[in-house]
């Protein structure tokens, strides 16, 4: 009995020295241990013995179980190690790799541009609004006091989804949107994408970008209007920067204005910039017109506001110089990495 049990662990230890994977120790495991495992099947045969025999064979066997037990379960453990180990080392990251010299990349000129007027503003107070670009024509035209024959609602100039829905060609109706939903004080600026159906040219693309600006409160005047766009206009283009106010018609503003800041490159002399005039024209504003506060259910005779509008693009193109609108679109990286 001795002399076989001696064999069996032998057996085992060649056995588990030559298995290299997990499954063939649990192979080995089952066969020495399961239950018709060769060890099992020994112990079995102790009740066929001599009780005087029995009591010894019990605990060699016991022994040996045991034994071959531990020595399998310690070459499992470190199988299952080595397995970690080697998983770790293949799956390994090097993440020592100098990417100092790779380009992450930066903003598009336009956000560049919107970021900038964006922090002027809310340093004024104000909040950002945003609305849809698919929008109502009522809301679009008709609660702008724009009316039906108004050249702006032609299907040349517009694109129209149906007779009612549109893509908006202003930001001016979240002018409405908020004043519908929001009493007074307001005060807001409106970034977001229009649509005209124009033709792609230098200066023209039937999608580009405004910046709203909408103030309505008691006792708002044309002087805080004023005031507002020349705080603006020395803050992005610099101290000595002037305003001018050109009268002008806009439907939902009542006095208008084109409003030109003095040129930022040559100071008003005349230069390639300013095309020789000494001022850029940047935005349209004006008094929000009555009929406006009127078809948003706010009383003109308590309050009032003023409004501006200006194009990002032409802003964007006028501060960096780009001569054709197209390159805002295009991705090109050569164009874009300059910014
Ligand atoms: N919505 C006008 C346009 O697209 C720009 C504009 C002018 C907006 C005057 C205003 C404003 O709020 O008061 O041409």
């Amino acid at each position: 009995m001795n002399d076989k049990l001696k064999q069996i662990k032998e057996l085992v230890e060649l056995e588990l020295n030559a298995s290299v994977k997990v499954e063939d120790i649990e192979n080995i495991k089952v066969k020495y241990l399961g239950k018709k495992g060769e060890i099992t099947t020994i112990l079995k045969t102790l009740g066929q013995m001599a009780p005087e025999d029995r009591k010894e064979a019990g605990s060699l066997i016991n022994n040996l179980r045991q034994e071959v037990e531990s020595i399998i379960e310690y070459k499992l453990k470190i199988l299952k190690d080595s397995e970690i180990d080697k998983k770790i080392t293949s799956e390994k990251i090097d993440i020592s790799i100098d990417k100092s010299n790779e380009k992450i990349g930066n903003k598009h000129p336009l956000t560049v541009v919107l970021d900038d007027i964006k922090e002027i503003f809310i340093g004024m107070g104000y909040s950002i609004a945003e609305g849809p670009e698919v929008e109502y024509s009522k809301l679009n035209f008709d609660a702008l006091n724009t009316p039906k024959d108004h050249p702006a609602r032609d299907l040349q100039d517009t694109f129209y989804i149906t007779e009612d829905i549109i893509l908006r060609t202003q930001t001016s109706p979240v002018q409405a949107r908020t004043m519908l939903i929001q009493e007074p004080p307001i005060k807001i600026i409106v970034p977001g994408r229009v649509y005209r159906s124009d033709n792609v040219d230098a200066t023209h693309s039937p999608m580009f970008h405004q910046v709203e600006g909408l103030v309505v409160d008691k006792n708002i005047t044309m002087s805080d209007l004023k005031g507002t766009l020349e705080t603006f206009a020395k803050t992005y283009f610099g101290e000595n920067t002037k305003i001018r106010l050109r009268p002008h018609h806009f439907p939902f503003t009542e006095p208008s204005a084109e409003v030109d800041v003095s040129c930022f490159v040559c100071a008003g002399i005349g230069c390639k910039v300013c095309k020789g005039e000494g001022w850029i024209e940047i935005l349209g504003a004006g008094m929000v017109h009555p009929n406006v506060l009127a078809a948003a259910g706010i009383d003109s005779k308590i309050y009032s506001g003023f409004a501006f509008g200006m194009g990002l693009e032409r802003i964007a193109m006028t501060k960096f110089d780009i001569n054709d609108m197209r390159y805002l679109y295009e991705n090109d990286v050569r164009f874009l990495k300059q910014f």
